[in-house]
């Protein structure tokens, strides 16, 4: 009786303790939230923020770049949204994201880094990094795929070459639906994997199916609950199992292939003959060697390697996959394409970004497909360096700002239709016509690094299928635009005909 009694007193100790814990954590969280929330004079309008989840729980995590539409209606096209711990703005229209992209006192250069990205990259690597490091890694980078690019055998040859493996491999589906996923996404991965490692990879090699798997899982993770949690409450976070702990793995064994790759560059480096971006990076990093104010460092090494690896897999190849759907869903805009091509380069040449030039509908149309795939909405999030005014608004130093690329990009202002799949677009007068409110790769000094390979990619890409293939329907089937929201956003997985055209 008495024991009972006991261990009654006992469990409503612990339970009354674990209740005080909880109550003066929570105290504690919303005093710091409070003085966490003095925001400037003149700091952009916005809804109210919730304590601790700021505007987090406002957002609707299935479309997260649909969902904030009513703001615009009442806050105008300069908005404050607060994020967990980041004050953020949301900028549309086109004259204000030129202004906030191209900076003139270039103030808005900076990346935020979430405290997912802190865990894998911390600020090294092309896309995480900042300021004078951010200088040095990006200018490497270009000047080293622009001397690959006009090196021995160069970039465009390589793409025309993988673009022919490519199409040999669908050829073997005989006509049959088939998941083009990881097959575009190897033969895309290629290019950049053969300028960075010097190495391709063959469509049925396991091991490399087996990271192309992880790119695409991590891509889909981190917009997920878990990673969104985890950037708010790190430190609770790590300690629960959930999708981010998958997400780190993921990124560890990403991480621990490019490490291994460039373990085997150093074992037969000759400095006098780089062969590929890691070999010209090590050089890079010899001749710093001892001096601490380098960023030329083992760190940045990795990361920068990983960058482009990431962003030169992910992006182009989800773009094709946007590619033959639309083909697909409109065969007579798939035959005039065809014929362009036919008229062009005919069945026996390779399609070679000279070609595009000639071949206004082609162009138009692969500029379609960008404009509706949309597949990075939200544009990558930049960072304020130094307190700066925008429109005059006050927007002070570590502010996150994000330009809302789909609003420009399905602005009725600007399209003739909008919402639908339209190629004239960007024709005038059968001429391919450049539009302003046009910005995939995003503008100013941080943008897309790979911009040139990607258009190079895309266009040898997209001609050599739809030289060789028409893309229809499964029988019986019919295709949608549904789509998976992650760092990019996807079409679902599909399956597809490939039917030879000869
Ligand atoms: C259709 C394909 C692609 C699209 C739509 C795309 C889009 C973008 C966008 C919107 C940004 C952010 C720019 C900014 O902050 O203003 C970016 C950055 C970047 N992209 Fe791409 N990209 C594509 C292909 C590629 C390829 C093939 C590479 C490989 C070399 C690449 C490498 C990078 C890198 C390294 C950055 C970070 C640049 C920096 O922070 O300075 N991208 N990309
Ligand atoms: C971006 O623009 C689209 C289209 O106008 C809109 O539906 C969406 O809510 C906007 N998203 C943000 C984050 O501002």
């Amino acid at each position: 009786m008495l024991e009972a009694l006991g261990s009654l007193a006992a469990t409503l100790w612990a339970g009354l303790r674990l209740q005080t814990l909880l109550l003066g954590t929570f105290v504690f969280l919303f005093v710091v939230d409070f003085f966490n929330r003095q925001r400037p004079k003149n700091y952009p309008p916005g809804p109210p923020r919730l304590p601790l989840f700021g505007n987090f729980l406002q957002l609707d995590f299935q479309q997260p770049h649909l969902s904030v539409q009513p703001f615009v209606k009442k806050y105008g096209n300069l908005f404050s949204l607060s994020i967990g711990h980041f004050h953020s703005v949301i900028v549309t229209g086109l004259p204000l994201i030129k202004e906030v992209l191209t900076h003139p006192d270039q103030a808005i250069l900076s990346r935020p880094v979430s405290a997912v990205r802190q865990r894998i990259f911390k600020k090294y690597g092309l896309v995480m990094s900042s300021g004078q490091e951010w200088k040095e890694q990006r200018r490497f980078a270009l000047m080293t795929l622009r001397n690959f690019g006009l090196g021995k055998k160069s970039l465009e040859e390589r793409i025309q070459e993988e673009a022919h493996h490519l199409v040999e491999k669908i050829q073997e589906e005989k006509g049959q639906p088939f998941n083009p996923h990881f097959k575009i996404n190897n033969a895309v991965s290629n290019i950049i994997c053969s300028v960075t490692f010097g190495e391709r990879f063959e469509y049925d090699d396991a091991r490399f199916q087996e990271l192309l798997k992880l790119m695409d899982e991590v891509t889909c993770l981190e917009a997920g609950l878990g990673c969104e949690l985890y950037n708010i409450f790190p430190s609770i976070m790590k300690f629960l199992p959930g999708p981010h702990q998958t997400f780190f793995r993921d990124w560890e064994k990403l991480k621990l292939f490019v490490s291994r790759v460039i373990e085997n560059h150093k074992r037969d480096w000759n400095p006098d003959e780089p062969r590929d971006f890691i070999d010209a990076y090590l050089k890079e990093m010899a001749k710093y060697a001892g001096i601490d104010t380098s960023s030329f460092h083992e760190e940045n090494l990795v990361c920068s390697t990983l960058d482009l690896f990431f962003a030169g897999t992910e992006t182009t190849s989800t773009t094709l996959r946007w590619a033959l759907l639309y083909m697909a869903m409109n065969p007579e805009i798939q035959e005039k394409v065809q014929a362009e091509i036919d008229r062009v380069i005919g069945q026996s040449q390779l399609p070679s970004t000279a070609n595009r030039d000639h071949m206004p509908y082609t162009n138009a149309v692969i500029h379609e497909v960008q404009r509706m795939g949309n597949i990075i909405p939200l544009n990558v999030p930049r960072e304020v360096t130094f307190d700066t005014t925008v429109a005059g608004y006050c927007l002070p130093k570590g502010t996150m700002v994000l330009t809302n690329l789909t609003a420009l990009h399905r602005d009725p202002k600007e399209w003739a239709t909008p919402d639908a799949f339209n190629p004239e677009h960007f024709l005038e007068n059968g001429q391919f016509k450049k539009r302003e409110s046009f910005l995939p790769f995003s503008i100013g000094k941080r943008v897309c690094l790979g911009e040139q390979l990607a258009r190079a990619e895309l266009f040898i890409f997209f001609t050599s299928f739809l030289q060789k293939f028409t893309f229809r329907p499964p029988a019986n089937e019919k295709l949608s635009l549904k789509f998976r929201v992650g760092l990019t956003i996807s079409p679902v997985s599909y399956c597809i005909c490939a039917v030879p055209r000869v």
